[in-house]
């Protein structure tokens, strides 16, 4: 049985579509439903639908064979996991903002204070340049910290850019663009590659159709 580990919100929707045109059965994902394990049986397929921070420690701990999961969430749990495909969709960057008429996020005295959901990134952005920053981990709704002077800046995704617009932030940096990536764990891919193989097969074909 193949287990592949789904990140129930934004990428579910692609990700789906994308397993249906790789001949997966995905009615039962398609239900509205609240089980967290679905079943392709066709396929000897399961999928287990998880937080998408989460995804990568399935994969990592190899009870899930598979899993989609945004490049920022990769980056941020920084696990040994085989990178096997950029699916393309859910692009968007990884950025600095905060308001541009406050020093462009530089501040002199204290240590820029960065709020974030992925203080792993901001770290490694801020130590690449050799800047000591103070972290201060949020879950959601980053956006409000600058605003409420808990931080100076933010390290956040953008996708339309609608947040930042719309409460009144600025993108001061560019960090990196992130996709969807498809993730298989190290022996999973050893030991069912009869399975693994052909399904990537499918699912680069698939991605060159879209
Ligand atoms: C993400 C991110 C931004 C927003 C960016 O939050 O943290 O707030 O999306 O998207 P946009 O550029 O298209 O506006 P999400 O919607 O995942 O919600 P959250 O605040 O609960 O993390």
């Amino acid at each position: 049985m193949l287990t592949i580990a789904l990140a129930k919100g934004r990428l579910a929707k692609y990700s789906i579509e994308l397993f249906e045109k790789c001949s997966i059965d995905t009615s039962e994902l398609r239900e509205d439903t609240r089980k967290l394990v679905v079943y392709d049986k066709k396929n000897d397929t399961r999928f287990v639908l998880v937080k998408p921070s989460d995804v990568p420690v399935y994969v990592y701990r190899g009870v899930a064979d598979i899993g989609i999961a945004g490049k920022d969430t990769l980056l941020e749990a920084g696990l040994p996991l085989y990178e096997m495909l950029d699916l393309g969709y859910a692009a968007c960057k990884i950025c600095v903002a905060g308001y541009e008429n406050k020093g462009n996020g530089k501040i002199t005295s204290n240590r820029l204070r960065v709020a974030t959901k992925y203080p792993r990134v901001a770290k490694m952005h801020y130590d690449s340049k050799g800047e000591d920053i103070e972290i201060i981990k949020l879950n959601g709704s980053i956006e409000l910290a600058p605003i409420l002077d808990l931080s100076d800046v933010i390290v956040d995704i953008v996708e339309s850019g609608n947040t930042i617009r719309e409460n009144g932030l600025s993108i001061l940096e560019d960090i990196c663009t992130v996709s969807a990536r498809l993730v298989v764990n190290q022996v999973s891919l050893k030991t069912k590659a009869d399975a693994i193989t052909p399904l990537i097969g499918r699912m680069k074909q698939a991605l060159e159709e879209m």
